[in-house]
């Protein structure tokens, strides 16, 4: 009995003790403390973007180093991983974003965010040309900002490779924007379908849903939109049951080809069990307001062309350049030969400039263009730029010494100062001693729907492909366990449990 009551006690301790410590954290998180303001003498550190890249940086960055201005056009940081499953209403759009301004509020020393796009970057004269593109305009929306160093972070926009139609007719999957045109397209479809006396080919036409592209984008998209129709759809608008399809439509022999032969081979079952067509060997070359044009290659090696019609169009063909990184490239010979992207050296410098650095989609260093990649580039630029502050730090001090010790004559206090810069040359070393970037690749995981994911993941030397459900929770827990913040971590968890409980909301906005 005794026992019991001890055991009971420190279980109520323990619980009390974990409550009070997530109640200071988020007292804490929603009472940021006063920031100094940033020190005119320092030098002027702008970042364009708020995306995987820049954000990683800014984490990281000893903020009282630099005058530190931000510019984009988000104001804030948009978890994409789990952007496919905003489409359907799985997990709402709010639960993915991290407010920017909240995040800046917390770091040591005052940061400047101005919403805006970078129009130019004219790396001669060290100056960005910015505009305000939002609804609301001031007397000033257009302006310039100078700096001493610059880091671009602008991602990447949707490719089209100039195929006629896709802009006006099909959907992108990038921001969150996209995710909301998609979740009210598919409503839009479903509820037009069953239109009094519409036509059996329309309602085959509005219940089409293709997807292009069988990147991870696609596969994802379509897999999430399968679950909607099975757990959701069909039972909430059952007239849709026997024409509401799934294609996903790629070039190439076959879809993931970032990931194992294994791993391709279970995605591609999986889809068939869940009736998903995958059209492979089928290129997309134009695109209408009600069907596609594909060239298909059949098993004989014979093309053949045919329109599929489509309701809802997804567009998920991968990344182009921006507007203004493409300028940028023609400003600098150096870029001539790059064609995806600034191509930067191993501290990510971009190639031909000294004081511009390139993080994730925007920059090319021989990596796939993932989160995983920017962040880490992110996370290697604020090492770079806090070091080099330190090295700055201790190069004045030594120098400061340095004088101080012609002026001293010969004696205990000359050689006092002689053993201290000998200390500051030894942590100078030390500080200075930085290896370039280097890539750890962790794995590549996908969601491919009906609770399933495949995943590769590199493990000691090895590396190991599995793909199912056990896979799925790895892939939900992996994902929670990255989202930016626990307020992000607390509301997927919720949205996650809302739509298994209640089912994913089908009214349209
Ligand atoms: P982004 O994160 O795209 O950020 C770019 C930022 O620049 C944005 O804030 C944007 O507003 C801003 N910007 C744009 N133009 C300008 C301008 N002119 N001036 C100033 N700012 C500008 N990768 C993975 O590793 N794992 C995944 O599971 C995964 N899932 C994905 C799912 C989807 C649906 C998508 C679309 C991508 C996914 N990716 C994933 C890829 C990953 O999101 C990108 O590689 C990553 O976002 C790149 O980071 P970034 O910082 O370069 O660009
Ligand atoms: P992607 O570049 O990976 O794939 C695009 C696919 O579209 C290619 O397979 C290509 O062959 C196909 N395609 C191009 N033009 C076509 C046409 N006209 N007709 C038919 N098919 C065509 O693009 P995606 O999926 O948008 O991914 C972009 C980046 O983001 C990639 O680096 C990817 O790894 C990353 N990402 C990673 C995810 C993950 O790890 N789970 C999820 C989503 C994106």
């Amino acid at each position: 009995f005794r026992f019991l009551r001890w055991t009971w006690r420190i279980t109520y301790l323990s619980a009390l003790g974990g409550l009070a410590y997530v109640g200071y954290g988020i007292y804490e998180m929603r009472s940021p403390p006063d920031q100094p303001e940033p020190d005119p003498s320092k030098k002027t550190l702008v970042i364009l973007g708020t995306g995987w890249g820049s954000v990683s940086l800014l984490k990281k960055l000893d903020t009282e180093n630099y005058n530190v201005i931000v510019v984009s056009p988000r104001n804030y940081f948009l978890f994409t991983p789990l952007l496919p499953s905003c489409t359907t209403g799985t997990i709402e759009h709010r639960s993915i974003m991290e407010p920017i301004r909240n995040f800046l509020r917390h770091k040591k020393s005052a940061v400047k965010y101005y919403e805006a796009e970078a129009t130019k970057i004219d790396y001669q004269k060290k100056v960005i040309y910015v505009n305000d593109d939002s609804e609301i305009k001031g007397d000033v929306s257009s302006t310039e900002i100078p700096f001493d160093m610059l880091v671009v972070g602008v991602g990447a926009e949707n490719a089209t490779f100039g195929i006629p139609g896709v802009r006006e007719n099909g959907l992108f999957l990038k921001e969150v924007g996209d995710a909301q045109k998609i979740r009210k397209r598919i409503m839009d479809c479903c509820e037009t379908a069953t239109f009094k006396d519409q036509s059996a080919e329309e309602v085959q036409r509005l219940l089409h849903m293709v997807v292009v592209g069988g990147g991870p984008t696609g596969v994802e998209f379509a897999g999430e939109l399968q679950d909607f129709f099975e757990s959701d759809l069909k039972k909430w608008i059952p007239d849709i049951t026997e024409n509401f399809h799934v294609t996903l439509v790629e070039a190439l022999p076959n879809v993931l080809p970032m990931f194992s032969k294994q791993l391709i081979d279970y995605t591609e079952k999986t889809f068939k069990e869940e009736t998903i067509t995958i059209r492979t060997k089928t290129m997309v070359k134009n695109v209408t307001d009600k069907y596609i044009e594909a060239e298909s290659t059949g098993p004989d090696g014979k093309k053949k062309l045919e329109k599929i019609p489509y309701g809802l169009l997804v567009w998920a063909t991968g990344n182009a350049l921006r507007p203004v990184v493409k300028d940028l490239m023609q400003q600098i010979p150096a870029q001539k030969d790059s064609r995806r992207g600034l191509a930067v050296n191993e501290y990510l410098v971009v190639k031909g400039t000294e004081n511009i650095w390139a993080v994730g989609d925007c920059a090319i260093a021989n990596y796939a263009p993932t989160a995983q990649v920017a962040a880490q580039e992110g996370a290697f630029l604020a090492r770079l730029f806090n070091q080099m502050a330190k090295t700055e730090e201790i190069e004045t001090e030594l120098k400061t010494l340095s004088d101080k010790q012609d002026k001293v004559p010969n004696g205990e206090q000359r050689n006092a100062i002689f053993a201290d810069m000998k200390e500051l040359q030894k942590r100078l070393r030390r500080v200075k001693q930085m290896g370039p970037f280097e890539y750890s690749h962790q794995g590549s995981l996908a969601y491919i729907g009906s609770e399933k994911a495949v995943a590769d993941i590199s493990w000691l030397a090895g590396n190991i492909a599995s793909g199912g459900t056990l896979t799925y929770f790895f892939w939900r827990s992996a994902y929670l366990s990255m989202c930016f913040s626990t307020r992000n971590r607390i509301l997927v968890l919720l949205d996650w449990t809302k739509s298994k409980i209640f089912g994913r909301d089908v009214s349209r906005e």
